[in-house]
């Protein structure tokens, strides 16, 4: 952590161009603009007409359509990606080969080969890449996590985690920014702290991959009906 005395100026802000204006992109921009002190949303793109005006008006931000101005803004440090999902591997992509630091909503890939190329897309940049687990970050989770790390439930056998968004059936009483506000917050928080010190974040691109492999596995036994290892997705 950097020491913040009295006496210590305070750093320049992370300068963040945000990518995406839609439910998520709106409610980052809005923890970027008002609820993370080090960070400054200094522009926002999105394809679909007015989207990024809409929010960057709200927020003191400049609006575009075009990604590609967002990218070669030599203003912007750091991207946060909050596109529709299809589009997140070539954005990260991007990104890191324009040299910003980037920030991408989960999933970060469909694919392997994909996760793979974001990957290397941010470590052959050298940027920093975090993806967003948001319940990493969540004080709940986070204890919970710590006292299996101690040991306190034994060998961990199976894990329930059920939660209820709202959507696909039901309605529910909140959303999940709702739920997880502060989670939100926490991992913009963490990924402006790492950008601004140089320390890795604390969710990387191979988290995602590991991740995306669980899921892809997942996805092949429901439609096989056997179990699938992880292995043969890796092999596909
Ligand atoms: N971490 C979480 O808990 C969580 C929760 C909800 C959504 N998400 C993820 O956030 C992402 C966005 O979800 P959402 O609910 O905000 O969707 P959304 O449909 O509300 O918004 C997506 C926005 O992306 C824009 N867009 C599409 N293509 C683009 C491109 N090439 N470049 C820039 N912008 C583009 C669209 O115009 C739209 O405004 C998804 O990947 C989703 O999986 C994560």
């Amino acid at each position: 952590m950097t020491d913040m005395t009295a006496s210590s100026p305070r750093p320049s802000p992370v300068r963040v161009g945000l990518i995406g204006a839609g439910r998520m992109g709106s409610f980052h921009g809005e923890t970027l603009a008002r609820r993370i002190p080090d960070a400054q949303l200094i522009v926002v793109a999105d394809p679909a007409p007015g989207a990024a005006e809409r929010l960057a008006s709200v927020l003191g931000a400049r609006a575009t359509t075009d990604t590609t101005d967002l990218l070669d803004d030599s203003e912007v440090d750091a991207v946060v990606i909050a596109s529709a999902a299809a589009f997140h591997t070539d954005l990260v992509v991007g990104a890191a080969a324009a040299g910003k630091a980037v920030f991408c909503e989960k999933p970060m890939a469909l694919t392997l080969a994909d996760a793979d190329r974001a990957i290397e897309a941010a470590r052959s940049a050298g940027v920093p890449l975090q993806v967003g687990f948001n319940r990493r970050f969540a004080p709940d989770f986070r204890a919970a996590r710590d006292v299996v790390a101690a040991g306190g439930v034994g060998t961990p056998q199976l894990m329930r985690s059920i939660t209820r968004d709202r959507g696909i059936v039901t309605d529910t009483v909140r959303r999940d920014a709702d739920l997880f506000r502060d989670a939100y917050t926490g991992e913009l928080a963490a990924f402006v702290e790492a950008v601004r010190t140089g320390a890795t974040p604390q969710v990387t691109g191979e988290d995602a991959r590991g991740a995306l492999a669980i899921a892809l596995a997942c996805i092949a036994s429901v439609k096989t009906g056997r179990p699938v290892h992880i292995d043969e997705v890796e092999k596909q």
